[in-house]
């Protein structure tokens, strides 16, 4: 159906996460998932450990930081770190597909958002379903609040062959339980991996175990990342995919935005939109990772006058590193002109290190967002 190009791989420590599981189950009593905004803490061991280095501690500098710190990690269930818990095991049982031909079940929609997170490569689908007659609550335009019953799924393909789709479903009580459904061979049905698939159906590609999910998901609000004012203000309507424009005209939001445009011109909007997608979900104002690194790389409604206007810009752009320079030597997060001592550049170069961004989901350099982000770099004015 919609083919999209090859690419693909999360990559997963598993020590690191194992580690996870026992911290979630040793003091987050009652919670089958989700890390708690402490994770990120781990911030000298840099990278997979936000997650274990934060619980030892009870956080990094700012263990309650976390976005959604405060309620959210509630996910009713077992409390076992590795059952599907409230989730079906079964894909057919999540309501995505009507039948075996994969038509979509009733009120199922495609989306794509406009900037998408690398995964060395894979070809991703991604659907909603909103309850009948629910609505989001859009009164904050960058933390939308989904309904409760709200379903995301997210489907990833390696080299051609079709490996997980994952679940994101918000319960009747309001909390969110995740988890990641490895397909057959035979394409008949996924089932529910829990604990996570390295190297998977014969490809490269990692499937995160659930207790990864919420490493990247739960330094938001409402867990939901590539759904949004921003991602979907895109023109792009191929195979139906829902636009900004399409949410509107279904009644899904409480308010309705005015058209979001990114700005600046092609080379900024690409940069921008690269690192919103890649790195805004833990470096935002509301994530615990904000605690050790005060440097904001999400795309907010109200910042998008001008390029210069928007966090990103402002806590980058000719600011210096406060975590120490890598191998290269690098000085500032980013330096106009200056690629070589731009920290943002090596820390993206970076693979299977802890100096690598981002420290999770990934094993390949992604040549084209590191492209995006150089240009813009050399495009900035120098010499302020
Ligand atoms: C490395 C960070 C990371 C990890 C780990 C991760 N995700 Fe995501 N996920 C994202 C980002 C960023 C998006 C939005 C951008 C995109 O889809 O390209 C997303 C999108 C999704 C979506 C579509 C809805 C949305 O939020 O936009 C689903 C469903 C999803 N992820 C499920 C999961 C599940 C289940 C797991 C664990 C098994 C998981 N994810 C692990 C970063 C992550
Ligand atoms: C899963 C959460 C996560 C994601 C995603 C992530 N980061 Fe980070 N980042 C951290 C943490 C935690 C630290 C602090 C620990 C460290 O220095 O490694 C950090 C530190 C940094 C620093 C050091 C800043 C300084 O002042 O020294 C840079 C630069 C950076 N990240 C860039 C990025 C970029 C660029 C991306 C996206 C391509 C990204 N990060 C994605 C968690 C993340």
């Amino acid at each position: 159906m919609f083919l999209l190009p090859p690419r693909a791989s999360l990559s997963f420590h598993l020590t690191s996460l194992g580690l996870i599981i026992v911290i979630v189950g040793g003091c987050a009593s009652g919670s089958e998932e989700e890390l708690p905004s402490s994770s990120s803490g781990g911030a000298g061991t840099g990278g997979q450990e936000a997650v274990s280095g934060g619980g030892g501690g009870g956080g990094g500098p700012q263990g309650s930081g976390g976005a959604g710190g405060s309620g959210g990690q509630e996910s009713e269930g077992s409390g076992g770190g590795t059952s599907t818990g409230s989730l079906p095991s079964l894909l057919s049982e999540t309501g995505l597909f009507a039948g075996a031909d994969e038509t979509l079940e009733e009120g199922v929609f495609a989306f794509t958002p406009q900037f998408e997170l690398w995964s060395d490569g894979a070809d991703k689908r991604r659907w909603i379903w909103l309850p009948p007659d629910t609505q989001i609550d859009s009164s904050d335009m960058d933390a939308w609040v989904f309904p409760h019953g709200t379903k995301l799924w997210k489907e990833f393909s390696r080299d051609g062959v079709r490996v997980e789709t994952r679940l994101i479903q918000k319960s009747a009580t309001g909390s969110w339980s995740m988890v990641a459904y490895q397909w057959r061979a035979d394409l008949s049905d996924a089932e529910a991996v829990p604990d996570g698939v390295s190297d998977a159906s014969g490809t490269a590609h990692d499937i995160p175990e659930k207790a990864a999910c919420a490493e990247c998901h739960a330094r938001v609000d409402d867990r939901v990342l590539g759904f949004s004012a921003v991602q979907l203000s895109h023109q792009d309507e191929e195979s139906g995919s829902l636009t900004l424009e399409a949410v509107i005209s279904l009644g899904w939001l409480t308010e309705n935005p005015a058209p979001i445009t990114v700005p600046g011109d092609d080379t900024e909007r690409a940069a921008l939109g690269y690192l919103h997608a890649n790195c805004g979900h833990c470096h935002n104002p509301g994530s615990s990772v904000s605690g050790q690194v005060p440097m904001y790389l999400w795309l907010n409604v109200n910042e998008l006058g001008a390029v210069n206007t928007t966090q990103t810009y402002l806590t980058t752009v000719n600011a210096s590193l406060t975590k120490g320079t890598g191998p290269e030597g690098p000085t500032h997060r980013i330096l106009p002109g200056n690629l070589e001592k731009s920290g943002l550049l090596a820390r993206m170069e970076s693979r299977g290190d802890d100096y690598s961004m981002p420290p999770l989901g990934t094993e390949d350099t992604d040549d084209t967002g590191l492209q995006a982000v150089q240009d813009w770099i050399m495009s900035l004015p120098t010499g302020l």
